[in-house]
């Protein structure tokens, strides 16, 4: 037997018997719905051309915009302008690659480029050649909305869901945790970025890490999180993070984080650190709106993965819940999920309202079975692959829906207004304003 085939079968051997969520699904007994077949997508162009395009906010102003190339000698610069077809600006970036037991990645190129103007199209070409692509700005003020899906995958439900999502516009793309299902088997890395790339080129993709990210191989890869760190890169340095596994940013009047489910969360962790500091020093005249996405969820009556996010709610509830965060997105359980506002497992008007989206379209199929009987903090909740739309109509208003994927369309199954806890003058009384008071 080759030794790259050997390779191959020993990683997903280990991937198979001990890190999948199979192996949850036997443990906690619970049924999916059957998933649909994987979708392949191979590379069109030549080793020099790029593929997997993605693009994510930077920092005020600036997007910044990955490809892979086969061809190492490609150079990591973007050219890009307002009209199509003509680039005033070339900017020149950086590239990484990295190796995961016989794989060795493309050129991964990543190019910051700005200061951009908001709600604005700009055409932009990569390593000089190939096709042109075009990205929206977000704009800088209200209205903004949000897609929001969660445990994506590359399945025929993967298709169907992004196809819902960009039949109709949107600003930014969120997305917590899970994202191609590779899990450790690296090629299908790149087929995933290829099949996101439509849509990651167009719109800014900002994702955290789930559990699918970690591909963790004792001794060898004990840190994990070598194929996520190397091609999705998020702005954790712009906001003071040092770890990729977690960072914020600003959008139009909302401030985002984006949490880490699987890095260190306890109280002497960085990333408590770095939250406590980032909650402190958010806004609200600035950004009235906080939300936060994370992979595990904190609240959940599914059967499917129940507790897993207990100790990051024990660690991390009360700083969310002090910096009056309005709205907690997870994912890892693959159905839908809204809850009202929460605190410590109470209702709770100053709390963040949660909701589960991790729905998105994975290989592993739906968590089909809640608790019975229900809980009152549940108000809507269903095993269907579908996904959210945040839209912000201003410093106070907030319409959500949940798009539940039917074969044609995407049908609006729950939907809600929200209002910023800015608006209710009881969750102010004594409010935190420094890291100290944390
Ligand atoms: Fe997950």
């Amino acid at each position: 037997m080759d030794q790259k085939l050997l390779g191959f079968l020993l990683v997903s051997f280990f991937f198979f018997s001990f890190n999948s969520p199979y192996s949850h699904a036997a443990k906690n007994n619970y049924l999916r719905q059957p998933p649909r077949k994987l979708v392949l997508t191979p590379h069109q162009g030549s080793k020099s051309n790029p593929q997997q395009v993605h693009v994510s906010l930077a920092g005020k102003d600036h997007m910044r915009i990955s490809w892979v190339t086969e061809d190492k000698h490609v150079e990591s610069k973007v050219e890009y302008g307002e009209q199509p077809g003509n680039y005033n600006a070339v900017v020149t970036g950086e590239s990484t690659k990295y190796e995961y037991f016989f794989y060795t990645s493309g050129k991964i190129h990543y190019v910051k480029i700005g200061p951009l103007e908001p709600a604005t199209t700009y055409y932009y070409r990569c390593g000089g050649q190939g096709p042109e692509f075009s990205f929206k700005t977000p704009p800088a003020t209200f209205p903004i909305e949000f897609a929001v899906v969660g445990d994506l995958g590359q399945t025929e439900w993967t298709a169907s869901t992004l196809a819902h999502v960009g039949s109709k516009d949107y600003d930014v793309f969120l997305l917590p945790g899970d994202l191609s299902y590779a899990d450790a088997q690296q090629p299908l890395w790149d087929s995933f970025g290829r099949l996101v790339e439509p849509y990651a080129s167009s719109r800014p993709w900002m994702v955290t890490e789930g559990n699918h990210e970690t591909e963790i191989f004792p001794i060898i890869y004990p840190h994990g999180f070598k194929a996520y760190n190397a091609r999705w890169q998020m702005p954790y340095r712009e906001s003071g993070s040092t770890s990729n596994l977690y960072y914020s940013f600003d959008v139009a009047g909302i401030h985002i984080l984006m949490l880490g489910s699987y890095t260190n969360f306890d109280k002497k962790s960085a990333q408590y650190g770095w939250l406590v500091e980032d909650l402190a020093n958010v806004d609200r005249e600035k950004t009235p709106w906080v939300v936060v996405l994370l992979h595990a969820p904190w609240y959940n009556t599914n059967s499917a993965h129940k507790g897993e996010g207990e100790s990051m709610r024990k660690a991390m509830e009360k700083l969310l819940y002090k910096a009056r965060v309005d709205l907690v997105f997870a994912g890892h359980v693959h159905a839908y999920e809204r809850f009202t506002r929460i605190y410590d497992n109470k209702a709770d008007q100053c709390g963040p309202v949660y909701i589960t989206i991790g729905d998105g379209g994975n290989r592993e199929g739906l968590a089909m079975d809640f608790e019975e009987p229900d809980s009152p903090l549940s108000l809507y909740r269903e095993p269907s692959f579908g996904h959210g739309r945040l839209r912000m109509l201003d410093e106070t208003r907030a319409h959500w829906s949940w798009h539940r994927n039917n074969d044609t369309d995407a049908y609006v199954a729950d939907e809600v207004w929200l209002h910023s806890l800015t608006t209710n003058p009881a969750c102010w009384d004594a409010t935190p304003s420094t890291k100290d008071e944390f």
